[in-house]
């Protein structure tokens, strides 16, 4: 591959920032919004509550969440059954409307999900949990307080529920353990403009002196590490050479000192990554882990330059450490050709030369894109479906592809021969 790619706003940090639009009612003007799947779903969940949202266009969408109804704090069930982050309304839809019911939420499947950890914050914080018809009610009638809440995980989800909800609370709270990933800071930074008090973004404790005055603002999200992190891997797994703009390098350091480790040349700017990388990378094992960790993200998509990398030992790992099963893209890479036993949350990927084409499933959104770039690499046509995963976090995926000179479609029957890869649906 060659050439040069612009990266979109990020999902995981407009998510939450979508949610954070119930704390205070009125019109947000929000820009950089990645054009995908679950930003649409989420912008038809803030619908279904009551708020009135413009058409994504251009990356900006404005939302007006003056009309939320607080007499039924409770996203449609299909909706929450599509995406995870449909949980983030919980912690916003509590401090305004003093209740909020939620079903247990969908979304990829890396192993168990839990949401305790956001639960057991939410009652530090004075709130009641209801089992409700098979659904999560938790109430604060009489209002949040601050309370000191010490996060057995940095979990990244129920940070982020627990700052919306402490934000509108009475008083102070201390996160303890907090997640520092920067989608997480984006957020707390979106709530500092909209008039919260928050010390210590970014760090292990963040503490929010609850119950300042909100008020809406327009605000741009942070560019997209994931996905820049999902081009690199494209640009080093095909001996390629190219550059990545408009994304933020230091979200993603981990990645760059692993692709340098394995032999790509990097040249890195504020706002751009130019990579030129070996006709065959070496093989670099790694463990992932909480920010500035490797992120669990980018895991699917280094597996796949592993699969046909040089491994001096003959064999490089790979420690999962954030989810249960987060392996899922093994069995259609094997499918492909490659050589990875798995063991638990160890993945041993012993190198091959080549791997050959076929027609695999995509099982989540990252390992689909890990798919997609092992795929790239494959001399013939290789065929993904079960491409809604891929749609749920990736913006003008094929066009992306192909700017940067792969053959990649989205189609119902894609049979002309294509050079590189095809993305079949
Ligand atoms: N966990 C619990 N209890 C909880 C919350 C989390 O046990 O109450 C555990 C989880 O089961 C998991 C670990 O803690 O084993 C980490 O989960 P975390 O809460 O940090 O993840 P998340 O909020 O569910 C977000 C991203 C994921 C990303 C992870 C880790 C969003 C919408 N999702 O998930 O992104 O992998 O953080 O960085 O922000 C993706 O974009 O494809 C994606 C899966």
């Amino acid at each position: 591959l060659q050439g040069e790619v612009p990266m979109a706003g990020s999902k995981n940090a407009a998510l939450p920032i979508l949610a954070a639009t119930i704390c205070a009612p009125g019109r947000y003007t929000l820009h950089n919004l990645p054009d995908l799947l679950d930003v649409h779903v989420f912008l038809q969940v803030l619908e279904a509550l009551g708020a009135t949202v413009s058409p994504l266009a251009n990356g900006t969408a404005t939302v007006d969440t003056s009309g939320i109804r607080c007499a039924d704090p409770q996203p449609p069930k299909d909706l929450v059954s599509k995406m995870r982050a449909s949980v983030l309304v919980m912690g916003p839809l509590l401090g305004r409307c003093g209740r909020a019911e939620v079903t247990m939420p969908g979304g990829c499947s890396l192993g168990a999900r839990p949401i305790n950890y956001h639960l057991a914050g939410f009652e530090a914080m004075g709130a009641q949990l209801v089992p409700h018809n098979g659904t999560i009610m938790v109430d604060a009638a009489r209002g949040l307080h601050g309370a000191d809440i010490d996060l057995p995980f940095a979990s990244v989800g129920a940070t982020e529920n627990l700052l919306m909800a402490a934000v509108l609370a009475q008083g102070e709270t201390v996160i303890r353990n907090a997640a520092r990933e920067p989608e997480v800071t984006d957020l707390g930074e979106f709530l500092v403009a909209m008039g919260a008090h928050i010390d210590g973004l970014g760090e292990r404790d963040i503490r929010i002196h609850g119950g300042a005055p909100l008020h809406p603002v327009e605000y741009t999200v942070i560019p997209d590490r994931i996905e820049a992190g999902s081009y690199l891997c494209a640009l080093a797994n095909t001996g390629g050479s190219g550059r990545i703009t408009r994304c933020r390098p230091e979200h993603f350091t981990e990645l760059l000192r692993v692709l340098e480790e394995a032999g790509c040349r990097l040249t890195v700017g504020d706002t751009w990554v130019e990579l030129q990388a070996p006709p065959t990378l070496g093989a670099v094992g790694l463990c992932t882990g909480p920010y500035p960790a490797f992120a669990t993200d980018h895991q699917p998509l280094w597996m796949s330059c592993l699969t046909t990398a040089h491994a001096p030992l003959g064999f490089e790992i790979i420690l999962e450490t954030l989810f249960e099963s987060r392996f899922n893209q093994v069995a259609p890479l094997k499918e492909l050709g490659a050589d990875i036993e798995v063991l638990s949350q160890v993945a041993c990927v012993r190198p091959v030369s080549t791997l050959r084409p076929g027609t695999i499933a995509a099982t989540d959104i990252r390992g689909g894109m890990g798919l997609v770039v092992a795929a790239l690499r494959i001399p013939g046509t290789t065929r993904i479906t079960q491409l809604h995963h891929l749609q749920r976090g990736y913006s003008q995926l094929t066009e992306k592809l192909e700017a940067l000179g792969a053959t990649a479609r989205y189609c119902s029957n894609c049979d002309s021969p294509a050079p590189i890869a095809a993305v079949a649906g």
